[in-house]
């Protein structure tokens, strides 16, 4: 089986309490058995790196923590950011240039490919964020979503095989290893994404929230 990546972005969702409820529902819940084939990554707001670093260690679930950005600086005096040797205690992974990213915070390639080698700088594994096939792909990023703006949030997912054709693309063009589907994504649609075969998993939104709809929907890959 080829392997399948879960990754679940709250956001700017939860307080700490909320934060600590989902694991104890998720640790309920879960009937997945162990698969190494299987990637499944929690990326809370900074502010909970730390709490959900503890709670799957607590809870025994065999998932991974991601932060949803990372300061294009290193260390130092840069009020306000989250430097990658701050994101490593808690997390082995990233997301670098989200839709939201580009959209509200202005970010462009330019600052996108400086967090790259931040990530890289400290060891983190990038999910590398784009919207098109057009979208231009930083050296050394492994791991791509393909997001269409148009399909985030909005309930109205792209086209399986749309999404399909962008993620043979990406990898042909690019030579990235693993290329992910995100956009509206459910327990009711995933398997017509998991189950092709360019697309190696999904970053989940919404869907991602209730610890129910998230293990749910792994299970229906
Ligand atoms: P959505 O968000 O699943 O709520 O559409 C996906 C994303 O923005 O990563």
């Amino acid at each position: 089986m080829k392997k399948q990546f879960f990754i679940a972005n709250w956001k700017s969702h939860k307080t700490a309490d909320e934060a600590t409820q989902w694991f104890v529902e998720a640790a309920a819940d879960i009937h997945l058995t162990k698969d190494s084939e299987r990637e499944v990554v929690i990326c809370p707001p900074f502010p909970l790196l730390s709490l959900c670093a503890e709670e799957v260690k607590k809870q025994q679930i065999p998932f991974a923590i991601g932060a949803q950005d990372v300061s294009s600086f290193s260390e130092g005096a840069y009020t306000g950011e989250v430097s990658g040797r701050l994101i490593k205690d808690f997390a082995t992974y990233v997301i670098i240039g989200h839709s939201e990213r580009r959209r509200y915070f202005h970010e462009t390639d330019e600052m996108l490919f400086e967090k790259v080698k931040q990530a890289h700088a400290y060891g983190l594994q990038v999910v590398y964020c784009v919207d098109s096939k057009e979208g231009k792909i930083p050296e050394g990023v492994n791991i791509v979503a393909y997001e269409p703006v148009a399909a985030i949030g909005t309930g109205h997912p792209d086209d399986p095989s749309d999404a399909e054709a962008v993620a043979g693309f990406l990898k042909a063009q690019n030579g990235v290893s693993y290329v992910l589907y995100g956009g509206s994504v459910t327990a009711e649609d995933i398997a017509n994404y998991t189950q092709l075969p360019s697309i190696d998993g999904v970053l989940v939104g919404g869907a991602s929230l209730a610890p129910k709809d998230f293990i749910s929907l792994i299970q229906h890959a």
